[in-house]
């Protein structure tokens, strides 16, 4: 009686902490970022690209392979504990004990065999499409570069280079316009997941890894750094914006441009060169040729700040250099102790840079 008293209390908990991962899972696959107008979820359920289309397809038939197995050997083993369990008046019999059976024995190593025979191969064969994929005609490069904790962004072909919002043409009728994406870290090992445009790749330093993406439907897509890579590794998000190819084009040429001259903020620029603001960020047409921190170039045509860990408003902004470490305890950007009219003259000048 203790006995079972006991094991239903362990059955209750398994059941508990069995639900609750469950609902983790389905749950939290869908839970919106802390902020933002976005229609993007984090869900590999809702595949909007090549090739996380083709990475779910795979996925299902493993998961249907997997949940086929699950029912006949949990029912096996629920028929075999209800239709044997100890009853009154078992006592002194042993049980008619069988000692191996050569049709079970085959039978339970040949299926398993095949099972996992069938697996390699569908996965092996969806492995190999995507990786063996040539950039076609028209297709964008861009390297993306992992930093604690922000993404730097270049198109080397294109002279652009930004920070933490990749912008990328949808492909479509008139043509298949993938990105192909070359992955390298100034410092630790990060993780570029986009859940709805592809799977994981990690960014490690000293070694390049390659992945492509091709989405065809406009719209902002979010994803996480997928590998822990400091005390900010939770805010090291990226964004994604799918252009359909002429507002990509637009986006190109804006971004080719060098930052205007600001004639409205010159207290603002004079502060931010005086500061050590330019060792780290680049402003292309200006002396600030940092390269430690995100291009700011053109920092107002970014959603947000510090990698999404809060809007690109105004108020922020003058939060961000009055304290960063307010915002993103931990980033190695410095306090840089700016008095009050300080900070108001360099968010001016910050402003200006469209
Ligand atoms: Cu970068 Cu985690």
């Amino acid at each position: 009686m203790r006995l079972l008293l006991y094991l239903n209390q362990r059955t209750l908990r398994a059941v508990i902490v069995f639900a609750f991962s469950i609902f983790c899972i389905i749950g939290f696959g869908h839970v919106e970022p802390a902020f933002g107008k976005d229609d993007g979820v984090t869900s590999i359920f809702s595949p909007l690209a090549q090739p996380a289309q083709e990475i779910k397809e795979t996925s299902l038939l493993v998961l249907a392979v997997c949940t086929v197995i699950f029912i006949v050997v949990a029912g096996l083993l629920v028929y075999a504990l209800i239709r044997f369990r100890h009853r009154a008046g078992d006592e002194a019999s042993e049980p008619p004990q069988v000692y191996g059976s050569n049709q079970i024995e085959l039978a339970w190593t040949v299926l398993p065999v095949l099972i996992v025979f069938v697996l390699i191969l569908v996965t092996s064969r969806t492995i190999a499409n995507i990786q063996n994929r040539k950039p076609p005609q028209g297709t964008v490069h861009a390297t993306i570069v992992g930093h604690q904790w922000w993404w730097e962004i270049r198109y080397p072909e294109l002279g652009i280079v930004t920070a933490n919002e990749l912008h990328v043409p949808a492909s479509d009728e008139t043509g298949s316009r993938p990105t192909f994406l070359k992955l390298q870290s100034a410092d630790v090992a990060h993780s570029f997941w986009v859940p709805q445009l592809a799977g994981k790749t990690d960014l490690i330093p000293n070694k390049e890894n390659l992945m492509w993406i091709e989405p065809t439907k406009p719209g902002t897509y979010l994803g996480n750094c997928a590998e822990y890579c400091g005390t900010q590794h939770a805010r090291m998000l990226i964004r994604v914006v799918v252009h359909t190819p002429d507002e990509f084009d637009h986006w190109v040429r804006d971004q080719q441009q060098a930052t205007s001259v600001a004639t409205n903020a010159a207290e603002g620029r004079k502060a931010f060169f005086a500061n050590s603001c330019v060792n780290c960020h680049t402003i292309r047409g200006t002396s600030a040729q940092g390269k430690f921190g995100p291009d700011l170039t053109h920092l107002m045509s970014r959603e947000t700040l510090a990698a999404g860990a809060a809007p690109n408003t105004t108020d922020n902004l003058r939060l961000w250099l009055r304290d960063p470490q307010r915002i993103k305890l931990g980033c190695l950007m410095p306090n840089m102790q700016l008095t009050d009219q300080e900070v108001d003259q360099m968010v001016a000048y910050l402003q200006t840079l469209k």
